[in-house]
């Protein structure tokens, strides 16, 4: 943003770019709205992207991109090895995040996986602030557990504490001392997902750092949403609103002994990659590239979109060119909270958080509150938010369901794609939905996949309430 003084004395934050290009929409009549979103198994993931309106899913390999990406995906030098298109692209990490050894995979994902193979053994650990779904599920697959230790203040959605993604120091140094030579790493994810994008302090990390070094265990950072985590520090921590967003981020990255990047989300384009300045690290890690993502000049990426990731990362921490959509956020969170809907406070990055437990008091955590939220605010308006409750987490060894801290709708904004009045469209949907909201009735399962199962799972909507929804939103709102 450009924040300068208003003529009240006010600061007027103005974004600093303008549209070229721009995708027609399309709004489904709500009843087939509800026709969809029976065929989807009444899970958003399985919507098509054509019958969707506003797609705030993710922000994940959807974000905006600026006219000098795009420049730079068309002189990319396609090469299987040695491309230069690599090389600027290891060039813009140094530059931009102070670390010299690079290791291109094809997503956040792959990084957790190799990572996760290098450092974490049967019987390990791995302390951290809060886990994200597929973090979790390779350190497991790999034989380890998390340890979540977030501060108190987080999983409480009416704090305004500004740091919820802060790790509780003094049970991390319980962690480290009763765990020793099992705690694979220490993991800090910045912004923290599944907390509702809340961020990291300076602070914290620089404590969290010390008793790594205390017990000699190496410190992960996951970077996938660092642009955002450092627009708060700068935004909230006391000593950083007059550093720039350049250095800030390399103070943070510099406490981690390993990086690793969702590029998908961070630097709008579609990748990921790990980084590090410690040569033993990027000699473990990289045995396992050719074999899983391939050559290391672009594993598992195109060349293109390398070349993408290198100049977004150069413009992600541009004060002019961040935080537009943390202002839509930022908006449409406070006039929720202003008209009585539950949501995570103080608003974060990455969307608003609805707290489906008391948005649907009624209904019982086996009826899935978030999942049934999600699907009736599709039916609703046509928005595909995501589910961030218990069909995000997996059954236990048992067969159990293991219900999470927060049970949460997430409504993303991805960097740069929506507009004001798309802002005031949610939460105008969504009010209205709280005014409805005895007739969200809860859903069950038809097909639930044994891991990561709010992928591919299939729902069905018990006792028949998506009817119900529409028809009274016919006879209140129309057809559209
Ligand atoms: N870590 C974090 C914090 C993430 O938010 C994500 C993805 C990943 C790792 C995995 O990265 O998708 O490139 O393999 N988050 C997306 C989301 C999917 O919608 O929040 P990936």
């Amino acid at each position: 943003m450009i924040i300068v003084k208003g003529r009240n004395g006010n600061l007027l934050k103005v974004d600093g770019f303008r549209l070229r290009v721009y995708e027609e929409l399309n709004l489904l009549p709500v009843r087939m709205r509800l026709k969809a979103i029976e065929d989807a198994g009444w899970n958003t993931f399985l919507l098509k992207a054509d019958d969707v309106f506003l797609d705030m899913l993710t922000d994940s390999g959807v974000n905006a991109m600026s006219d000098k990406q795009l420049a730079a995906m068309v002189s990319a030098q396609d090469a299987y090895a040695g491309s230069r298109t690599f090389y600027e692209f290891t060039k813009a990490v140094e530059d931009v995040l102070g670390m010299k050894y690079v290791i291109p995979v094809h997503q956040g994902r792959a990084a957790e996986h190799v990572i996760s193979k290098v450092f974490v053994k049967e019987g390990y650990v791995v302390p951290m602030n809060y886990h994200f779904t597929t973090t979790k599920a390779h350190i497991e697959l790999a034989g380890g557990r998390i340890i979540e230790i977030p501060v108190k203040e987080a999983l409480d959605r009416r704090s305004r504490y500004s740091f919820k993604g802060d790790i509780d120091v003094v049970k991390l140094e319980e962690v480290l001392r009763s765990y020793k030579s099992r705690v694979a790493f220490v993991r800090i994810e910045a912004l923290a997902n599944l907390l509702g994008g809340q961020p990291v302090s300076m602070r914290n990390i620089r404590e969290v750092r010390e008793l790594c070094d205390k017990y000699g265990v190496p410190l992960v950072v996951d970077g996938s949403m660092i642009d955002w985590n450092v627009y708060f520090i700068k935004e909230r921590e006391p000593g950083y609103s007059s550093k720039s967003l350049e250095e800030i981020v390399k103070e943070f990255v510099g406490y981690a002994d390993i990086l690793y990047i969702s590029a998908r989300k961070t630097s709008s384009a579609r990748g990921g990659f790990i980084a590090t300045n410690n040569r033993g690290y990027y000699e473990k890690i990289i045995v396992h590239i050719p074999v899983y993502e391939g050559f290391l000049t672009y594993g598992g990426m195109s060349i293109k979109e390398i070349a993408a990731i290198a100049v977004g990362l150069r413009e992600a921490f541009k004060e002019n060119l961040i935080g537009s959509e943390l202002e839509l956020i930022k908006y449409v969170t406070e006039e929720l909270d202003r008209n009585g809907v539950p949501v995570v406070l103080p608003p974060g990055g990455l969307g608003v958080h609805l707290d489906a437990l008391e948005f649907l008091p009624h209904l019982s955590r086996d009826k899935y509150p978030a999942g049934s939220l999600t699907a009736a605010l599709y039916i609703a308006s046509g928005i595909r938010a995501m589910e961030r409750g218990t069909l995000s987490m997996d059954r236990d060894k048992d067969g159990k369901e293991v219900y999470p801290d927060l049970e949460l709708v997430r409504i993303a904004f991805p960097r740069k794609t929506y507009l004001r009045s798309h802002a005031d469209y949610v939460v105008d949907r969504v009010l209205w939905l709280y005014e409805h909201r005895d007739l969200i009735k809860g859903l069950k399962w038809v097909y639930e996949p044994p891991i990561l199962r709010f992928f591919l799972g299939r729902l069905d909507d018990i006792g028949d309430w998506g009817e119900s929804l529409v028809k009274v939103y016919e006879s209140e709102l129309g057809v559209y």
